[in-house]
């Protein structure tokens, strides 16, 4: 477990947190969760203290604890770069499942130096090397070779973005995060880069792409409906729109993990996808990539406009 670290302001604070940071590691969070409740009687106001009792307190199972920490969380973090309503949502304790682009954007600006070593690395990652064997396949059962313009939503350090270009006459990367964005300017694979959330990216200039990819960024979305709707929108007839889901095999269209992320049904989804004039023209159940050793279950979606 990693959760952002700030000073609180307090010598003696920063010391019990960084003696509870310790612990932690150590795998001893309800003694970590107590050092940190002893930094907060200090400094109450400590936003990241808050978060970090919240994170602590879950690891040791002590889920009424995080639900208090993270309710305080919620009182303190007017900008919610920490994502108590995601935490709170997660347990059922209230806060609110929807998109947190705030946290999402706090998330990745911390991760992004060590983005492609954690997931490429060490969780499996090969969600960029599935959508481009299936946008391969799509573009040869076509009898075409390349794309004209390409959007790569939430292109991150853009590992997608790398496989893309050889495809595409034209490359172009969105994401919400400035780090990430800043690892990807740095590849030289993008015409442009833009610091914005995808919907609005997408509503920039209607019918003017032909592919749109969305590589392990739905799970930090939510509701697919706007996103795809959008997406249907900037494609010019016959483009191709092609994503990774997390999947999950309830009976809701979408649900929030604990893990923070977004997994969605396959049927609603495609169901979305046809409500936006996306026809589906492949659909491939797969691992996306691993978590604590195990599979995390998912697809690939291609589907063109009609
Ligand atoms: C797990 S990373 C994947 C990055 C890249 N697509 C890849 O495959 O390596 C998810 C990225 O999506 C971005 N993201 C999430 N929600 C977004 C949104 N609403 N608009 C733009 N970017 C978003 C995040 O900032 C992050 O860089």
């Amino acid at each position: 477990m990693r959760e952002i670290q700030y000073s609180s302001g307090d010598l003696v604070a920063d010391r019990r947190a960084s003696y509870a940071a310790a612990l932690a590691a150590e795998r001893a969070f309800a003694e970590a969760a107590e050092l940190m409740a002893q930094a907060l009687e200090m400094v109450p106001q400590w936003v990241a203290g808050w978060n970090l009792l919240g994170a602590y307190r879950e690891a040791a199972g002590d889920i009424a604890g995080a639900v208090a920490a993270w309710t305080q969380l919620l009182q303190l973090d007017a900008r919610g770069l920490f994502g108590a309503t995601l935490k709170l949502a997660a347990h059922g304790a209230g806060g609110s499942a929807q998109a947190a682009p705030a946290y999402v954007e706090a998330l990745f600006d911390d991760y992004a130096s060590r983005f492609e070593d954690a997931l490429v690395g060490r969780l499996g990652y090969r969600t960029p090397e599935m959508l481009e064997v299936a946008i391969r396949d799509t573009l040869a059962a076509r009898g075409a070779t390349r794309f004209e313009r390409a959007l790569d939503l939430g292109c991150g350090t853009g590992l997608m973005g790398e496989r893309l270009w050889p495809l595409v006459d034209r490359l172009e990367g969105v994401d919400l995060s400035a780090n990430m964005l800043a690892e990807a300017r740095r590849k030289r694979t993008y015409d442009r880069l833009q610091k914005a959330d995808l919907v609005a990216f997408l509503l920039e200039a209607p019918g003017t792409a032909d592919l749109i990819v969305a590589a392990d960024v739905f799970n930090y979305v939510g509701d697919l409906q706007g996103p795809l709707a959008a997406a249907s929108n900037a494609l010019r007839p016959g483009g191709l729109v092609a994503f990774s889901l997390e999947t999950h095999a309830g009976p809701d269209a979408v649900r929030l993990g604990t893990t923070l992320r977004f997994q969605h049904a396959t049927t609603p989804t495609l169901a979305i996808c046809q409500a936006v004039g996306l026809r589906t023209v492949r659909v491939e159940a797969t691992t996306i990539r691993l978590e604590r050793g195990l599979p995390v279950e998912g697809a690939i979606v291609l589907a063109e406009r009609v």
